[in-house]
Order: structure tokens, then C-alpha cells, then sequence
């Protein structure tokens, strides 16, 4: 009889373990998901950090428009803002162009475009720099070289800035510019 009992015990207890044992593997199988997703998370972030896919305006290629749209407007107001990019696009000489950054290279004020009641050129509100409306050369300082420029390449026949590289000069050469075709 008493072996029976026993048995019987056992028969009861062991729908308990298994109801234990099954806590424990819905806990640690969902412990295993959350740290699955926040590595799956943290990896995104990272990739998407180190490998940025829609870069645009500052810091990346620029489209600034159509040569022809481009070459319109040089002729006309002399000069092309862009605001995505930071910079004016200037004549520098007949049929080529210099994409000028707006950012002064004294003290980093923002500088307006070219003005005709300067003779065309560019000044900087802050301390008076003065830079040729045509060229971003440096007139008189307190700035000591003239305005960085980005590269202007053509494709497909629109006008493309690389603003993610802004290059400084000492003086203005002609090959700073590109042929507008
Ligand atoms: S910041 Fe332009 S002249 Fe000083």
C-alpha cells in the first residue's frame, strides 16, 4: 500500500517540475531574444553610422543645377547662392567657374554674396575682410588667404559641388575653376 502511495506522490509532483522546468525555459529563450534584438539594434545603429547611404547638401555632392541654368544666372546677377551647399558658385573667367565656400577664414562668418555697390566683391559683416566677387581672392584682410572652394565636376550636364572637401588656398589659379563647356 505504501509503495503505491508513493508512486502515486510522484505521479503528482511531476506535472509541478515540468511546470517549473517550462518557467524557466520561457525565461531564459526570452533572455536570449532581448539580447538578440539589441545586438541586432546596435548593429544597425553602427552600420548605419559608419556607412551612411543618404548623404546630401553640406558634405556631400551637390547638384547646383544645369550648366546652362548655371551659366544663365553668371551672366546675369553674376553669382549663384547655394544654401544646400554652402557656397557661391562665381565667373571666375569667361565659360569656367569657381564654387567658393561662405564661411569667412578669419573667424568663420557667414559672407553675403557679391555685392554691386561693392564693385561685385564679397564682405564680410564681421571685421570687413574683402574677397573678389569673382574669384574669392583676398583683398585686404583681417583675413590672410582668400575663400576655400569646393571641386565643381559636370555630369550629364549638370553642375555637381563636392562639398565634402573644402580646399584652402593661398592665392587664385586658374586651375581652381571648371570649364562650364
Ligand atoms: S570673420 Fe570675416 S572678417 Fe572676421
Amino acid at each position: 500500500m505504501q509503495a503505491s502511495s508513493h508512486a502515486g506522490q510522484s505521479r503528482e509532483r511531476l506535472p509541478i517540475l515540468d511546470h517549473q522546468t517550462s518557467r524557466r525555459k520561457v525565461t531564459r529563450y526570452g533572455l536570449f531574444a532581448l539580447l538578440g534584438a539589441f545586438t541586432a539594434t546596435s548593429a544597425v545603429a553602427t552600420y548605419k553610422m559608419l556607412y551612411p547611404t543618404k548623404v546630401t547638401g553640406f558634405g556631400a555632392r551637390v547638384n547646383a543645377g544645369t550648366v546652362q541654368d548655371i551659366k544663365t544666372l553668371l551672366a546675369g546677377q553674376k553669382y549663384v547662392r547655394n544654401s544646400e551647399g554652402r557656397f557661391y558658385i562665381l565667373p571666375a573667367a569667361p565659360d569656367a567657374a569657381i564654387a567658393v565656400y561662405w564661411k569667412c577664414v578669419h573667424l568663420g562668418c557667414t559672407v553675403p554674396a557679391p555685392s554691386p555697390a561693392l564693385e561685385g566683391n564679397i564682405q564680410c559683416p564681421c571685421h570687413g575682410s574683402l574677397y573678389n566677387g569673382q574669384t574669392g581672392d583676398l583683398i585686404h584682410g583681417p583675413a590672410t588667404h582668400p575663400l576655400d572652394y569646393f571641386k565643381i565636376n559636370i555630369d550629364n550636364g549638370a553642375v555637381i559641388v563636392d562639398t565634402s572637401n573644402v580646399i584652402s588656398r593661398q592665392s587664385y589659379s586658374p586651375d581652381q575653376t571648371t570649364k562650364l563647356g
